[in-house]
């Protein structure tokens, strides 16, 4: 068995009885929660705000609040949700056009005790990440379009979690390396093989009739 986590993405869950559903998952044993954040400008959707992460608090004691933030300006987003109880605040590359507002996101995020993660979407090369890697606690590949749940998995993401393997195994730090996007029992078990060890999961785990049953399948 690997020593894969798994972060099931609220985005698929249904919202109208969200505490139970968190507590589902969290019963079968996750060790992240991913929450999903849209701002309806470098995405088209829109999701919620860091009232809902607050509200999730109570029902994720166990659980790594992993907030994904699809933003055009996340370094105005961090207050907010760090108060909130974000306990690991991802933002993309893609959100800034050049370094200097990239760092003082990331500073912004380590200032508030918060750990940090970029995440590069499918076009971006991976090396894009590479001046930043030393100061990350995590790295998100994006596997799909950022966006929406319930897409393909694009196995272009398969050499960019080789490639972040061997640079993160290099600087000898930990660095979660984590994939979000059409992961299934399938894609998950490639990806860990290529080296991830958190996996994002959506749609193949909220919906379905056995949470647990799901989480056990994406561990094989
Ligand atoms: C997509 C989000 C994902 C999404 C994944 O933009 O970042 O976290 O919830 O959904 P699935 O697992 O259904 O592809
Ligand atoms: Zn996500």
């Amino acid at each position: 068995m690997s020593s894969v986590s798994l972060a099931p993405s609220i985005l698929s869950a249904d919202f109208s009885r969200i505490e139970e559903e968190v507590l589902k998952v969290a019963k079968a044993g996750a060790e992240f929660i991913h929450l999903d954040v849209m701002d309806g400008v470098f995405v088209p959707a829109k999701t919620f705000g860091p009232e809902l992460v607050q509200r999730i608090v109570p029902f994720t004691a166990n659980m790594l609040r992993d907030t994904h933030l699809m933003v055009e300006d996340p370094e105005a987003l961090v207050d907010g949700f760090a108060s909130a109880g974000s306990q690991l605040i991802t933002f993309h590359y893609e959100s800034y056009d050049n370094d200097e507002k990239r760092w003082s996101c990331l500073r912004r995020i380590k200032s508030k005790g918060v750990k940090v993660g970029m995440s590069i979407k499918p076009a971006t090369s991976p090396e894009a990440l590479e001046p930043f890697l030393r100061e990350l606690d995590l790295v998100l590949v994006m596997s799909v379009e950022p966006g929406k749940g319930g897409q393909a998995f694009m196995e272009s993401a398969f050499s960019k979690i080789a490639y972040y393997r061997k640079a993160i195994d290099a600087i000898g730090k930990h660095v979660y390396l984590e994939v979000d996007g059409g992961i299934n029992e399938k894609t998950g078990r490639i990806c860990v093989d290529f080296g991830a060890d958190v996996l994002v999961a959506g749609s193949y785990i909220f919906g379905h009739d056995d949470y647990e049953d799901r989480m056990a399948r994406l561990r094989k």
